[in-house]
């Protein structure tokens, strides 16, 4: 079986944020800053019906990352824990996820607000948020527990 995939970007995000320190380490601290994605025109067609939703989910490639470490000290703690149960960019595979608020669409640019990206990533996928599947009540939340959320901006660390 051969084990190697390649994914080819669909278009570029931008941002206001042009450095991987002291900018947003959650898209939900990050109400304010907006952001948009040039497709690239020759996906343009596949976001028919895509403006009716008021959330998208962004997947991408964590570009300025290099390499991976298994243990890591997420933003949130100052604890070193395994990277599958942290939300930290440099990972095996260095995919993001960040749920945004979509504003509008113009063409093969799509505007949306509460940006983590950093600009120029190469984006992976979009996908409709749609609450009915993606929200859950009840959640065990790991090592994070019940603290308040105290850090909200990232810094060098994972450079
Ligand atoms: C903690 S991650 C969380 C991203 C996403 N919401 C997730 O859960 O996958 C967000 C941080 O990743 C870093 N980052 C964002 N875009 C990046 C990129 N293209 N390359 C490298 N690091 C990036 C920044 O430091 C940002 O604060």
């Amino acid at each position: 079986m051969n084990t190697e995939i390649t994914y080819k970007p669909i278009g570029i995000i931008n941002s206001a944020w042009k450095k991987i320190d002291d900018m947003p380490i959650q898209s939900v601290d990050a109400q304010n800053t907006s952001g948009y994605i040039k497709l690239f025109p020759e996906y343009a067609k596949g976001l028919t019906d895509l403006n009716g939703f008021s959330h998208i989910m962004l997947l991408y490639h964590f570009h300025l990352v290099k390499g991976h470490s298994l243990m890591v000290t997420p933003f949130m703690d100052t604890k070193s824990h395994g990277i599958f149960s942290t939300r930290a960019p440099k990972r095996p595979n260095s995919i993001g996820i960040s749920i945004v608020e979509l504003l509008k669409i113009e063409g093969n640019t799509i505007h949306f607000s509460s940006c983590d990206i950093l600009d120029e990533t190469p984006l992976l996928d979009i996908k409709p948020f749609f609450e009915d599947f993606d929200n859950r009540i009840n959640t065990q939340k790991g090592w994070l527990g019940n603290r308040p959320v105290k850090k909200t901006l990232s810094d060098k660390r994972f450079k």
